[in-house]
């Protein structure tokens, strides 16, 4: 058509995508609404004040630290930033209550409750310490409950994320949830590797968005360098779905790079379903077998460099990790990406001399 994009197009689009997450921002107190989704083991105080640092919000993974390990973890972190960052609970920790007090004393901002539904007592106390609450959803009615209960943001988390996943993609869950939730800010996480899908969740209504694979070859990210080359060498379709042969014996729905230990889980369920089939094993022992293969195995591939037989847990969006590169490179270029996207989408056009003459004529 001969338009051509005028100069002021990307000061425009930065000025819009600051508008779209402009109630994420508020929310979280960043520059950027880019949520580092607590890993396990990696989201510690040198990755979370990197990302925090770099104009987006850093998470702590509590994971299964005690409530003085966390204690240290959150002093830490506050040495080495003075932006606003957060911390990720697991509901089923023994020792949540505590947990909890340990940042409520730290004066954290932000808490995400994760793995499973938040109780309505870990909701109440968060608040009454007025921390701001954040909870995942992997469905439209609980997000409901959720913000009916309280929460003050919520986490749509679709099956391309790195880790323990829920069934239902990022693309459907934000067409089905984005739309119906307003009275809260809602982010969406899972296969986000570029700032052009940032853009266009902001654009379907999101207020911002969390990335957790993208972050793992950051240089500030203490994961073992045999797990990074794992991560920079994964293409999409290797970052697969935690197998299960039989539907008596569930298996929880992990997502993570192929690797021998993936073989040898298949194994060991045929070896335990065969032994119930047989009557020298019960059922529970047969769970209890197929739920302790993976116990540590995120641990001994991240920290120690065990990309054989540890879990390599990684997003579907492995496949845009090139390289290894500070948080800042890394959270530029996603901008770059987004106000890029924002251009071309929104661009303000005019017409070429030639179409300007014919026009007139
Ligand atoms: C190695 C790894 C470990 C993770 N550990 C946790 C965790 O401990 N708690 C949690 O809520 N989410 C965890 N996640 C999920 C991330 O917080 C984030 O939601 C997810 O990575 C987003 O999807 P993406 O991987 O496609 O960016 C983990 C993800 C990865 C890749």
């Amino acid at each position: 058509m001969g338009w051509t994009m005028s100069d002021e197009a990307p000061v425009a689009a930065l000025e819009q995508l600051n508008r779209l997450w402009d109630r994420g921002r508020a929310f979280l107190g960043s520059d950027y609404a880019i949520l580092g989704g607590a890993m396990s083991w990696l989201s510690d105080r040198h990755l979370v004040s990197a990302i925090s640092n770099a104009g987006g919000f850093g998470v702590i993974a509590c994971g299964s630290l005690s409530p003085s390990q966390l204690d240290t973890e959150i002093a830490a972190t506050f040495d080495l930033t003075g932006r606003p960052f957060g911390v990720n609970l697991i509901t089923m920790h023994p020792d949540l209550p505590q947990l909890i007090k340990t940042c409520a004393d730290r004066g954290v901002s932000h808490v995400a409750l994760a793995g499973g539904i938040p109780p309505a007592s870990a909701i109440g106390q968060l608040k009454d310490a007025g921390i701001r609450v954040l909870a995942f959803t992997p469905a439209l009615a609980l997000a409901k409950r959720l913000v009916r209960s309280g929460v003050d943001a919520l986490v749509i988390e679709g099956m391309e994320a790195g880790g323990h996943i829920g069934p239902v993609s990022t693309s459907v869950l934000a067409q089905e949830i984005l739309p119906a939730i307003r009275d809260v800010p809602v982010f969406v996480a899972g296969g986000i590797g570029r700032g052009d899908a940032i853009a266009m969740y902001l654009g379907a209504g999101a207020s911002g968005v969390q990335m957790g694979t993208r972050f793992v070859c950051a240089t500030e990210c203490v994961a073992h360098p045999k797990f990074k080359q794992a991560f920079v060498r994964g293409h999409a379709r290797d970052a697969v779905l935690s197998v299960q042969l039989d539907p008596r014996f569930p298996v929880i729905p992990v997502r993570a790079l192929a690797n021998k230990g993936t073989h040898l889980f298949a194994e060991k369920q045929r070896e335990v379903i065969a032994k119930v089939d047989a009557g020298t094993l019960s059922a529970p022992e047969a769970q209890l077998a197929i739920e302790r293969f993976w116990a540590g195995a995120l641990r001994r591939a991240a920290i120690d460099g065990d990309v054989e037989l540890g879990s390599i847990m990684a997003g579907q969006s492995v496949g845009l990790v090139t390289k290894e590169e500070p948080v800042a490179e890394i959270i530029a270029r996603l901008i770059d990406e987004a106000v890029a996207a924002i251009a071309s989408s929104t661009r303000t056009v005019t017409p070429s001399s030639r179409e300007q003459a014919a026009f007139m004529r």
